[in-house]
């Protein structure tokens, strides 16, 4: 069954070593992934679920985070994204499997998996069903961590409230794709957030879960990083009907109007969930 956000995009070699290069010439992934690690406490575990696992930046930390005897699978619907990780983090400790996250709960033993970690992806997917199989898989008194980008959850970090010097990268592409391509923005009134904490708390609820801990963190980096995610394909902007090569000359002319060293900051709400232990 096509899983509920398609991953439409994902499964594009020229997506999957942009993103993988991005991985590692940039922090972004690496630390929002050893955050979600530590707070899952991996240090006794001997079995972790890497969710939506992409090219294995998760997974990279996970093992370090873990004892060295520890399995981890990585689970992604992206083959594109894993044939770029099995290339580059080859560790006899991983697997790789090729498979929807609603589908979790066929690919890891039951009621046996210490932590389940999601990094920068859980509010693409059926997150009901996600939850329920994540529920299935736990151990007892295991965790479940993962993040929503701050637009998606509704949350915004007071840094993030106060670093607006000037106009956002993204918004200088809306300007730029408006001036010189012709782009009509969409009606302003932004969406509803997809996945506010409620939502979260009553999904963890109806699951089976409960819910440890949610705190809204934020991650600094520069315009220059910000460039470089925006050159990835499947995070191109604008939508409509453009090549990426024009999204490409769009970002350029954005980015030529930016002071490349400049700080950005990014929301996210981090959630730590457990399934309850059982009691004596
Ligand atoms: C931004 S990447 C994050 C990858 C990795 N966790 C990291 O931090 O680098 C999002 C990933 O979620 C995967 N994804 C999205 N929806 C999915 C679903 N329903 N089932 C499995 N994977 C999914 C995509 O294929 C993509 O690899």
């Amino acid at each position: 069954m096509a899983p509920h956000d398609a991953v439409l995009g994902w499964d594009e070699d020229t997506t999957a070593e942009a993103y993988e290069a991005f991985t590692r010439a940039f922090p972004m992934y690496g630390t929002t992934s050893r955050d979600l690690g530590r707070r899952a406490r991996l240090g006794d575990s001997r079995l972790v679920l890497d969710l939506c696992g992409g090219a294995g930046a998760t997974a990279k930390a996970i093992l370090e985070l873990t004892p060295a005897t520890a399995r981890v699978i990585s689970l992604d619907n992206a083959a594109a994204m894993q044939r770029v990780g099995r290339r580059t983090l080859d560790d006899p400790r991983l697997t790789w499997v090729t498979a929807a996250a609603e589908d979790l709960d066929r690919h890891a033993p039951t009621a046996e998996v210490d932590a389940v970690v999601c990094n920068s992806a859980i509010w693409k997917t059926d997150v009901p069903r996600v939850f329920t199989a994540v529920h299935t898989v736990l151990r007892p008194g295991g965790r479940f961590v993962f993040n929503i980008g701050g637009g998606f959850a509704g949350v915004e970090h007071d840094d993030e409230k106060s670093a607006h010097p000037g106009p956002s990268l993204n918004r200088l592409i809306h300007q730029v794709a408006a001036r010189d391509y012709g782009y009509a923005p969409p009606p302003t009134r932004p969406p509803a957030p997809k996945l506010p904490l409620e939502a979260v708390t009553a999904h963890l609820s109806s699951a089976g879960m409960d819910l440890v801990d949610a705190e809204v963190v934020a991650q600094h980096g520069t315009v220059a990083e910000k460039m470089a995610w925006l050159s990835i394909p499947v995070f191109a902007r604008p939508d409509g009907d453009f090549t990426h090569a024009q999204r490409m000359e769009m970002l350029a002319k954005a980015y030529a109007q930016t002071i490349p060293d400049a700080q950005t900051v990014t929301s996210w709400l981090v959630v730590v969930a457990e399934r309850p232990k059982v009691r004596p």
